[in-house]
């Protein structure tokens, strides 16, 4: 018989956008209803640089968390071509900086500031592998000559394997996987490499981003893959290997920012990750491994203590709303009007 009741050590989410201001207030909730802890992506506008201002971002994190709520936000740096070797140090000694976030310039959302040649930076990698940093990376190329479904692709042959060979100690991320060629790479990589796969990716093919007409609130960078690719993923997640981990990459951009002429990509899932998760893994008859995936394998990962608290899941649909409140305009969230087979329990 398949559960109908599942309980699980509470979960971390190792790859998060809360942004800034309204919108982190709009956005907290649905992640530290369901979340102990995540990895806080640096893309701000500016970017966040310094351990100074991961310090004050962390403090306003803190400080918009709604009443009686415990979440614990894990900050990252924005690497640029301009951050100084000592900015490692610092973010070493810091304790609430725990990795640097490297976005090839022009990938994705606010990425204007990031890497445009990775052998400028090489002098911040070399210290990061010394004070073992973790390096999150958005891998993806940005030559307008690949095709797009190309992209994370050609970033492992281009870049990732030679930088791997030039820093064979430095502990990686690949965030947010969307290839076979990714989960391949990762598998076959040393336990300092790991990768983080979103609900979404496992849930949705590029098919999503054409049902019946342009689904602006599909796209997300890396773009959506064909079928192979995230029945792929759905393998590598469910499979036990500590090299996959939780990361939803929940993105929130107001409406009227995806729908529009050049719209933002992203997918927002905070308000149902753990039940999307659930479904995927559900799927293939695999809940017995959600938790090691969403639990275990990130904490241990970021050399981290796994979380103490529980929490539980059940197998009752509910309908997500249209749309929630975004810092005085909306944003239309995964499944939108649609229903999700799981909830969390006093969630
Ligand atoms: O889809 C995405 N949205 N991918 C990213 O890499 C960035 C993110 C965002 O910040 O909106
Ligand atoms: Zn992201």
């Amino acid at each position: 018989m398949t559960p109908t009741r599942l309980e699980i050590t509470r979960p971390d989410d190792w790859h998060l956008h809360l942004r800034d201001g309204e919108t982190l207030a709009s956005v907290i909730g649905h992640t530290a209803q369901r979340f102990a802890r995540a990895i806080v992506m640096p893309n701000l506008k500016p970017p966040v640089t310094t351990v100074a201002q991961a310090e004050e971002y962390r403090r306003r994190i803190l400080a918009s968390l709604p009443a009686g709520m415990r979440f614990q936000p894990l900050m990252t740096l924005y690497l640029t071509e301009s951050t100084p070797a000592e900015e490692i140090i610092r973010a070493r000694d810091s304790d609430s900086v725990f990795a640097v976030k490297y976005y090839p310039a022009g990938a994705t959302t606010n990425s204007q500031s990031g890497v445009r040649e990775l052998s400028r930076v090489y002098h911040v990698l070399e210290a990061m592998e010394k004070h073992e940093l973790p390096l999150l990376l958005h891998g993806e190329v940005t030559d307008p000559d690949i095709d797009i479904f190309d992209r994370e692709r050609v970033f492992i042959d281009r870049h990732l394997m030679p930088l791997q060979a030039r820093f064979p100690g430095l502990r990686m991320v690949l965030e947010h996987i969307t290839t076979r060629d990714a989960v391949e790479f990762v598998r076959g990589a040393p336990a300092n490499v790991g990768a983080t796969i979103t609900a979404h990716h496992l849930l949705l093919n590029r098919n999503a981003l054409f049902e019946g007409g342009i689904r602006p609130h599909n796209y997300c960078a890396p773009i959506l893959k064909r079928e192979t690719h995230r029945a792929a993923l759905l393998q590598a997640a469910t499979s036990g290997d500590p090299h996959f981990f939780l990361g939803t990459d929940s993105a929130p951009h107001p409406r009227e920012a995806k729908e529009a002429d050049c719209g933002c990509a992203g997918l927002y899932t905070a308000h149902a990750a753990l039940e999307l998760y659930a479904e995927a893994f559900d799927q293939v008859g695999s809940l017995d491994r959600l938790e090691a995936f969403a639990s275990f394998h990130g904490p241990d990962f970021y050399r981290l203590p796994r979380n103490q608290d529980r929490i539980a899941l059940e197998r009752t649909p509910w309908i997500v709303p249209d749309e929630y409140p975004l810092a005085g305009s909306t944003c239309k969230p995964m499944r939108a009007g649609e229903s999700v087979a799981w909830s969390v329990v006093g969630g």
